[in-house]
């Protein structure tokens, strides 16, 4: 692997439904992390795409009387369609009906094969169509209300008992054990690491990975009557999308981030490096597994009818507004309830009257009383140093928490460089400095159109528009910058031409 290459990815989406705030969240997050490696000029890949095979899918292509495939194309669309409206800026967009993605996971296949890791059997036991998954008796609940049993997301299961081949997955519990010590990054946040690693110590079971009683999957090389198991041949994306099995695949793996959401870590963090490890494949890096979302307080259901759809949200408040939301809101990682007010007094606080006030008055003033014209710096005072250089010293904090996944702390720091602006302005009131020192004013200003410049290269991965709207004020535009502008003495010899400003962030009352 490239040593500055990065390779972030999502999951990869079911096209059962449509796109709503939970597809949005990971994607957001990983785009934001993208957006800032590519900023840092590292050689960056960001993938999504979907996920369209398995009975789920199937049954839902019956469910709307469509052909299978028809019905993954349309689906699938919406998903793209989904990369534009949230901005998205990925370099790739894999789906798993693809001809390159099958070729993909029938090598990985024969390789588990020839490592002799794959054998056949019959299986026996509970199935859950809408997780997509195999559970175990001592898993399975009743439940209160329907009287069905159920597994522990609360979806139905089946009893299936079907021939099926099985990857020896009890021959990797020591070794991935081993494995977690010795990366222990691997998994984040750290709880659910420690549950990861619980669920490893309990044993594992030999999995199931092939279907005989539909058809719509990856036929296993071989034996016709047998497709591939959804979760095997849906991780592999994160290798083919990639170019795998060509060795062009190594410009980019291992991944550097797989972010999931905590519902589908385990096979993430458990299968997925079992797979690879006994393919003699190094592992990715790092698995992140980010929370969910409620909806004014209550979970998100289809059947309850709250189902969030970005679209709508964006039309009422904006995207870079939500991009903002959803990250702040709640640490990465944790549960998080979206509300409309808590949304509104974020725009309000914020960024209406935090970053909208700073880039509003400071605009205003340079046009009203220079023209718009603001000439290089004449004498940076010692009473300047303090803000003038701290960009450099948050840009460590925020690549620090961006290597942890902590997205509100990042934005803590960028607010915090805002209000030590705000708080300049009101120490130096340029607007009194105008009456009888002129030179000093401009030197004022210039330094917070400097600081200003900088905020919006630093906010440019979670609100890419809004940070370029603020730079074209300024004159300035993110493709002519990078992560290296918020150096020390970067801009300090420019003269600035200012546009007059438009209100960034309008209140709601
Ligand atoms: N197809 C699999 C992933 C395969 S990756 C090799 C899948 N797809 S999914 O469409 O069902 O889910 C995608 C993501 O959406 C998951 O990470 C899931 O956690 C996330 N979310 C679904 N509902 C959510 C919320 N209410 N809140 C936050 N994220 C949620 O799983």
């Amino acid at each position: 692997m490239n040593n500055n290459s990065f390779f972030i990815t999502t999951p990869i989406y079911y096209v059962n439904d449509h796109p709503h705030i939970g597809h949005a969240y990971t994607s957001i997050a990983c785009d934001v992390l993208a957006r800032f490696n590519r900023l840092k000029n590292n050689k960056t890949m960001f993938l999504t795409g979907t996920d369209e095979h398995g009975l789920k899918i199937e049954q839902a292509a019956k469910k709307n009387k469509m052909n299978t495939k028809e019905f993954v194309d349309q689906m699938s669309i919406g998903f793209k369609n989904l990369t534009k409206i949230l901005n998205l800026s990925n370099d790739f967009f894999v789906r798993t009906t693809e001809e390159y993605h099958k070729k993909a996971s029938r090598h990985i296949w024969n390789i588990l094969k020839k490592n002799n890791q794959i054998y056949l059997d019959k299986y026996k036991g509970w199935y859950s169509v809408s997780d997509e998954a195999y559970f175990n008796d001592n898993e399975i609940t009743i439940d209160k209300v329907t009287k069905k049993k159920i597994a522990p997301s609360g979806n139905e299961v089946e009893w299936v008992e079907e021939e099926s081949y099985f990857f020896k997955l009890s021959e990797w519990q020591e070794k991935l054990l081993d494995f977690y010590k010795k990366n222990p990054d691997f998994i984040g946040p750290k709880s659910r690491k420690n549950e990861v690693i619980k669920f490893v110590e309990s044993g594992l079971n030999d999995l199931s990975i092939s279907r005989t009683t539909f058809s719509w999957g990856i036929e296993v090389p071989d034996d016709k009557k047998h497709v591939m198991y959804v979760w095997l041949d849906a991780l592999i994306n994160y290798l083919s999308a990639i170019g795998y099995p060509n060795k062009k695949y190594k410009d980019y793996w291992p991944a550097n981030l797989h972010i999931v959401g905590k519902d589908i870590l385990r096979f993430h963090a458990v299968y997925w490096p079992a797979f690879l490890l006994a393919a003699d494949i190094e592992p990715p890096k790092r698995i992140f597994a980010h929370g969910w979302w409620t909806n004014e307080g209550k979970k998100i259901s289809k059947s309850i009818g709250n189902v969030i759809n970005p679209n709508e949200i964006i039309k009422e408040y904006g995207l870079d507004t939500l991009r903002f939301f959803l990250l702040k809101e709640v640490p990465f990682g944790n549960d998080g309830d979206f509300s409309k007010k808590s949304l509104e007094t974020r725009i309000n606080n914020d960024l209406a009257n935090d970053l909208g006030n700073l880039v509003q008055r400071i605009l205003t003033i340079i046009n009203k009383n220079f023209d718009g014209k603001i000439n290089k710096i004449n004498n940076l005072k010692d009473n300047d140093k303090e803000l003038y250089y701290l960009p450099e010293k948050i840009l460590i904090e925020i690549e620090e928490n961006y290597n942890k996944q902590e997205f509100h702390k990042v934005i803590e720091n960028i607010w915090k460089l805002i209000s030590k602006a705000n708080k300049y302005v009101d120490e130096n009131a340029p607007w009194e400095l105008i009456k009888n020192e002129k030179n000093r004013a401009e030197d004022v200003l210039n330094i917070l159109i400097i600081i200003i410049a900088k905020i919006s290269i630093l906010l440019f991965p979670i609100m890419p528009e809004v940070s370029e709207n603020i730079l074209n004020k300024i004159g300035l535009t993110i493709k002519n910058l990078s992560m290296n502008d918020i150096g020390k003495d970067n801009f300090l010899n420019l003269s600035f031409k200012i546009k007059k400003p438009e209100i960034i962030f309008q209140k709601i009352e």
